[in-house]
């Protein structure tokens, strides 16, 4: 396999697939102005989205003492499962666009070409590099953020997730902080299909290390809604455990088309929050002048909930055409919509943003 340091941009993702129950909430509401005035005085918690991955490749323990040290609130972990039963920090359940798996593994892809990381032992994934993340097109292989981290060149490791709440946990006492863990179960279905239950492994080594109330520093977020069912109605109780909980919202064709202020009264009843992609609050192709605001974030806080959008980056290409740069898409975001928190991948460009926002509400003060 041939890792080329070419150009390949990373544009806005759009998902296209919605698997949820609440099929989807809201249509687009009317515009609204800028300057709208949302609520600001409320405490907004960033969320270093794969750690600091802006700087390091993603989900690496070097990625996450950047974010811990760049002043994230919450770092997140995407989870998923071994051949072995443990559960390690990697966005996918394949290995073969963050890792040199081919190279490493060349035979133990299944019939699609993909190398599954259930199919591989920890010994044997902790034995492959993670690179940046890139696409394989013919044989070659592109960085998806040029201007990240250099691309499949050094040297970094998968690890567990209880490695990383010891790291969390560990630099939080060397640094008198208080950071938080935002985990992600990945693909439950899938596991379920393999015969694993990566839900149930996660929970144990939440409580494990101490979390398990509502009041602990931790946000457990899953795209799939009958799991967070499973997990709110009958993990969690059989365990003791009473965690805060995020559905994730992907944008698709069908969220487009409904209105259903009910399904946000039904999914409070379960999720402390949810994670909207932005583009769900935002449409994309709003003015600058006129920004298209969905009601999204105004029924969800109507229901109770918390609203943590993804993915807040200022690659080329990432930065919608209606904010002038990336301090002002954290601004239509933070201040103007009025989310409670955002996931980025670069923290400390947001960590810097909201604190010279306060710093400027208590001058006026
Ligand atoms: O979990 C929030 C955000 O990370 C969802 O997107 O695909 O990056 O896990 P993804
Ligand atoms: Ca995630």
């Amino acid at each position: 396999m041939r890792y080329a340091p070419t150009m390949n941009t990373g544009p806005m993702r759009l998902k296209t697939s919605l698997a949820l129950l609440i099929v989807v909430l809201i249509s687009a509401c009317g515009a609204n102005p800028r300057n709208a005035g949302a609520a600001d005085n409320v405490q907004k918690i960033v969320i270093a989205h794969r750690g600091a991955s802006g700087y390091l490749p993603e989900h690496t323990l070097a990625a996450k003492a950047v974010a811990h040290a760049q002043g994230a609130d919450y770092i997140e972990q995407d989870l998923v499962m071994t051949r072995d039963d443990r559960v390690i920090v990697l966005h996918d359940h394949h290995l073969d666009q963050v890792t040199n798996v081919r190279d490493i593994f060349p035979d133990r892809h299944r019939e699609d070409g993909r190398f599954y990381v259930i199919d591989f032992t920890l010994e044997e994934i902790r034995s492959l590099s993670v690179f940046e993340r890139f696409e394989t097109v013919n044989e070659v292989s592109t960085p998806v953020f040029e201007d990240r981290f250099p691309f499949a060149k050094s040297h970094f490791e998968v690890h567990t997730f209880e490695e990383e709440i010891e790291l969390v946990q560990g630099m939080n006492k060397s640094m008198g902080r208080s950071v938080g863990i935002y985990p992600e179960i990945k693909s439950p279905a899938f596991h379920t299909h393999e015969g694993k239950d990566l839900s149930q492994a996660v929970l144990d080594i939440l409580k494990t290390y101490g979390y398990v109330e509502k009041s602990d520093r931790v946000y457990l977020q899953c795209f799939d809604w009958a799991e967070i069912r499973r997990i709110h109605n009958e993990l969690m109780p059989q365990m003791g455990m009473d965690l805060r909980l995020v559905q994730l919202l992907e944008l698709s064709e069908e969220f487009k088309q409904l209105r259903e202020d009910g399904a946000f009264v039904n999914l409070a009843k379960v999720a402390d929050g949810i994670g909207p992609s932005i583009h769900m609050i935002v449409e994309p192709d709003s003015p600058a002048t006129e920004l298209r605001i969905t009601k999204l974030v105004t029924l969800a806080h109507a229901a109770g909930m918390e609203v943590h959008p993804y993915t807040f980056r200022r690659d080329a290409g990432s930065i919608p055409d209606y904010a002038n740069g990336f301090e002002d898409l954290l601004d239509i975001f933070l201040y103007e919509v009025g989310v409670d928190g955002i996931f980025t991948d670069f923290p400390d460009l947001a960590a810097r943003y909201i604190e010279s926002r306060q710093g400027l509400e208590s001058q006026a003060q």
